[in-house]
């Protein structure tokens, strides 16, 4: 469907769910889970380390990697993307941002009440007692030539923190899930942008506004197969802004 026609869905729609995965910060430098890494973390699978099981097996690895991720979260903009998606709540009736991603730059685009369904990098706590823990500024502690790097420990159990995401075999936060659920199911347009749509439950959102009757539009680079009621929209994250503007002027 060209790009034109698409807008004039976004300017007739009365709610828009965006939801969002890691191909939307991609563009902020920040990398995705499922394409190919570079550099440092070239040899490991981020798959592998978002476990309990795997954060247990090696605290050090597990830890290094998300303190490094936070690392270039810190060092990151929003980009196009994240601030075309917030520019939304300016012409549309009722946004609702659902995002898969730990980052924070669609906050800093301006989006607010942002839906995060697989928790966040900014709120780590004991892997034992939950206790939160305050996280400190990267400094020097960071894995700058390897990738390990001793999590702290818990102020009250002395449990070793972890990251404050959800890793694979754990339940979504339950409001945050109820809410991906309850905006998929009303509105009318939905779009998918950045997420390669295999991790669940969270998948299960642009199904659950395809049941219900919404238009679905994917945005990615890399074309995959959509049934015939859902659209895609072939390009970077940031086609948004080129939407946003045809739609609004
Ligand atoms: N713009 C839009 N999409 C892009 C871009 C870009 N510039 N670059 C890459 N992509 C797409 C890729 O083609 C892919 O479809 O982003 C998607 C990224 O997929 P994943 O790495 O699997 O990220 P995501 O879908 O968010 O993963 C879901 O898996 O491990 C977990 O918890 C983690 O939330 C994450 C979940």
């Amino acid at each position: 469907m060209p790009l034109t026609t698409i807008a004039k869905l976004l300017q007739e729609a009365r709610h828009v769910v965006v939801f969002t995965g890691a191909g939307v910060s991609a563009e902020s430098g920040i990398p995705t889970f499922r394409d190919a890494l570079t550099g440092l973390w070239s040899r490991f699978d981020p798959a592998q380390l978002a476990t309990a099981e795997a954060f247990r097996a090696d605290p050090g690895l597990c830890w290094g990697w998300y303190e490094w991720r936070r690392l270039k979260v810190l060092q990151a903009q929003p980009n196009a993307a994240h601030l075309a998606i917030a520019e939304l709540a300016q012409h549309v009736p009722k946004p609702t941002v659902v995002t898969q991603n730990v980052d924070d730059l669609h906050e800093r685009a301006g989006s607010q009440d942002v839906i995060h369904l697989h928790g966040s990098l900014r709120a780590p706590r004991c892997i034992d007692c939950g206790h939160a823990h305050v996280t400190s500024l990267p400094s020097n502690e960071l894995p700058v030539d390897g990738c390990r790097l001793e999590p702290p420990r818990c102020a009250e159990c002395n449990g070793y923190i972890r990251p404050g995401v959800v890793w694979f075999g754990e339940m979504l936060p339950e409001s945050a899930w109820s809410a991906g659920l309850t905006a998929a199911g009303n509105c009318d347009l939905f779009f998918s942008i950045g997420t390669s749509g295999v991790v669940f439950p969270a998948a299960e959102l642009p199904l659950r506004a395809l049941g219900a009757g919404a238009r679905v539009v994917h945005v990615n680079p890399v074309r995959f197969e959509v049934s015939g009621q859902e659209v895609f929209l072939q390009g970077p994250a940031s086609v948004m802004q080129e939407l946003v503007e045809s739609a609004f002027g």
